[in-house]
């Protein structure tokens, strides 16, 4: 349905400006001083839209229905939840509510949905509040800030996957101009697609680097494209800030070019899983080097490409400290 799609873009821009002019009132200090904290200007919250939705349960619907849209279509744009009333009604009320709010746009610039944070700890529900699975907003696919990532990503051949919306801004504003964020869901096989789509004609050519925070979670899900897609993981590079920063935290605290540097230490998906399974083992001792091969074995011997998988039999000889590196090879054959 071409007109029912066009009305809830319709609903979705109105929605972004509004958001964005609360944010210069006087109710939306807390959210100025929040991006002001993180090093965003005004000019870096105009760049992607940054807004703050009120608190209070209408202000919203109020603002939109005035704009001639019908409860229906107001449902159908996941900014609202509903609840039942007496006499059997249901009343639909703000579901952003007293948070800062990213527009969160398509490929061509239009906004599908929000990305809403909190800004007080003691604040009702969880940290980040993104927009339902709606017509528009399908989170397996949307990457946050591929509308303005996407011709540089093409001429740099080079794809910057990063946690956050806040990682996005500082990225691109400290001049890492190629990066995007998946929202709140681990970097998926339709992620993969568009990846491939934008990085080269030919879908062979282009890297992607993977950024992580301090927690696990990131570094699992990067794992998971390991099993996902080999050709893929062939031009995948992980780059881990060793305090556990995120880029938004290391620009903050150190700069731009922290945030350059960060990517420029990135080092292959292979390596990184290989690497990450060692860490786990104390290879001072004879004992944990026994166990470091056999729990990295498996993950070399799951290289499908031959030679990458003897390459990486090698270097592992190296990390272990094994001096017969057909010791590692028997293992991973065996593995
Ligand atoms: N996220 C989410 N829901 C949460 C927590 C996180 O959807 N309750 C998603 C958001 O897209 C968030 C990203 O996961 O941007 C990364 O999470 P985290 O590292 O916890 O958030 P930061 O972006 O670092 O948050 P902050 O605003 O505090 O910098
Ligand atoms: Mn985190
Ligand atoms: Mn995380
Ligand atoms: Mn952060
Ligand atoms: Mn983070």
């Amino acid at each position: 349905e071409i007109g029912r799609r066009q009305r809830l873009l319709d609903a979705h821009k109105i929605a972004g400006e509004f958001f964005r002019a609360q944010l210069l009132t006087p109710a939306a200090a807390s959210g100025r001083a929040f991006l002001q904290e993180r090093g965003f200007e005004r000019s870096a919250a105009d760049r992607f839209g940054v807004g703050f939705a009120p608190q209070g349960w209408d202000a919203l619907l109020k603002h939109l229905t005035g704009n001639g849209f019908t409860q229906e279509e107001l449902k159908l744009t996941g900014m609202f939840s509903e609840r039942s009333a007496a006499g059997g009604q249901n009343r639909i009320y703000d579901r952003f509510r007293g948070r800062l709010m990213w527009p969160i746009r398509d490929i061509a610039g239009d906004t599908v949905g929000f990305g809403a944070r909190k800004l007080f700890d003691d604040d009702q529900g969880p940290k980040y509040l993104n927009t339902p699975e709606t017509q528009l907003y399908k989170k397996s696919q949307v990457l946050y800030g591929i509308d303005l990532a996407k011709r540089n990503i093409a001429s740099k051949r080079q794809l910057v996957v990063v946690e956050g919306y806040t990682d996005v801004m500082a990225c691109h504003l400290a001049g890492v101009d190629t990066a995007v964020a998946t929202c709140g869901t681990a970097f998926g096989a339709d992620h993969i697609k568009v990846a491939r789509r934008l990085l080269s004609d030919d879908g062979t050519g282009g890297e992607v680097v993977f950024t992580f925070d301090g927690d696990a979670a990131g570094q699992k899900a990067a794992l998971k494209a390991f099993d996902e897609d080999q050709r893929f993981v062939a031009q995948t590079f992980v780059a881990v800030e060793p305090s556990g920063a995120d880029p938004c935290e290391l620009r903050q605290r150190r700069g731009d070019e922290a945030v350059h540097s960060l990517i420029r230490s990135r080092r292959p998906l292979f390596e990184f899983a290989i690497r990450s399974t060692l860490a786990k083992f104390d290879l001072s001792t004879v004992e944990g080097r026994v166990n470091g091969l056999r729990a990295s074995a498996p993950v070399v011997a799951a290289i499908r490409d031959g030679s990458t998988r003897m390459g990486y039999s090698q270097e592992l000889a190296g990390w272990l400290g094994i001096a017969d590196p057909d010791e590692v090879l028997r293992a991973v054959k065996g593995a």
